[in-house]
């Protein structure tokens, strides 16, 4: 194994082996989505986390084992962050960051509205994405410098030039309670001046419908690196455009994020800024 300097990159990940991660993630993503589509509505044991709207089943523990048991037999020197917990050599540039389900509350509800996620990312920066959809079989993939598929079929963010013709969605996190005005005010604000907010449960899904121009933009804090490290990918490589909710650079750790076509990247930002109730 090769010490990683900057050359990482380009010595170790060509495009061939950049395929095998999608390859063997893919996979992973598909073992699990089987496991999840036949336990929706029927977790067997319902815990909660950081907050009392945070929740954790036993199909979150067994999805992330799966996953992470199909990764490192293959890669045993890459790094491995779930969100249940589960860790593997933290201080390899390489990393895989695992959410196996994504839209947990709406899992247990049996909320068809969910996914599984998997990305690897070469310090801080991601390579590789799937997001995977198991109650509608599909898989959002994407590789650096190769584009953005749905099942298979390269994909791209849509030509709406305007906030006020566009589609957005975001999420409340399991933090929402500290500071529900801040949540309030930017949805309200947003409803008022596009055709509508979603608010869909399962934030990967709404950055790959972001992505495959299905919604024009997504906004959200108090995220986690698992929540978004496949998804900004997809929305970079479908030529859309990411930030932090100020326009400054995203990045995976700040919880910050806000994804667009590109196009109505500067209103989005305007708006967070001065979220009025009385649009102009
Ligand atoms: C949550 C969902 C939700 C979003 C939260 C996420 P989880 O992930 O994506 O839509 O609003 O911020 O944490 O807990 O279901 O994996
Ligand atoms: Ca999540
Ligand atoms: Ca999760």
């Amino acid at each position: 194994m090769r010490r990683c300097g900057g050359k990482w990159y380009n010595a170790c990940m060509t495009t061939s082996s950049l395929l095998t991660c999608l390859a063997v993630a893919t996979r992973a993503a598909h073992e699990a989505g089987v496991l999840l589509a036949s336990r929706a509505g029927r977790p067997r044991r319902v815990q909660t986390k950081r907050s009392a709207i945070d929740l954790v089943t036993e199909v979150d523990r067994a999805a992330e084992r799966l996953i992470h048991r199909a990764v490192t037999r293959r890669f045993p020197e890459h790094g491995f962050m779930g969100e249940e917990r589960t860790r593997a050599n933290p201080d390899a540039p390489l990393q895989w960051i695992v959410d196996p389900i994504d839209g947990t509350t709406n899992f247990v509800h049996g909320v068809p509205v969910f996914a599984v996620s998997i990305a690897l990312t070469l310090r801080g920066r991601p390579l590789v994405g799937v997001i995977y959809d198991p109650m509608r079989r599909e898989t959002f993939t994407a590789v650096k410098g190769r584009g953005t598929r749905l099942n298979g079929r390269l994909v791209r963010v849509s030509s709406t030039r305007r906030l006020a013709g566009s589609l957005l969605s975001t999420g409340f996190s399991a933090r929402f309670r500290e500071h529900p005005a801040t949540y309030l005010r930017w949805f309200a604000a947003f409803q008022l001046r596009c055709h509508a907010v979603r608010r869909i449960g399962c934030t990967t899904l709404s950055l790959a419908y972001v992505a495959c121009g299905r919604e024009e933009g997504f906004f959200e804090r108090d995220l986690w690196p698992w929540d978004i490290a496949a998804g900004v990918l997809l929305v970079q490589e479908a030529h859309g455009r990411i930030s932090d909710l100020d326009g400054s650079p995203a990045r995976l750790d700040s919880g910050r994020l806000l994804a667009s076509n590109g196009r109505i990247h500067r209103e989005m930002i305007a708006v967070l800024r001065n979220p009025t109730l009385r649009p102009r």
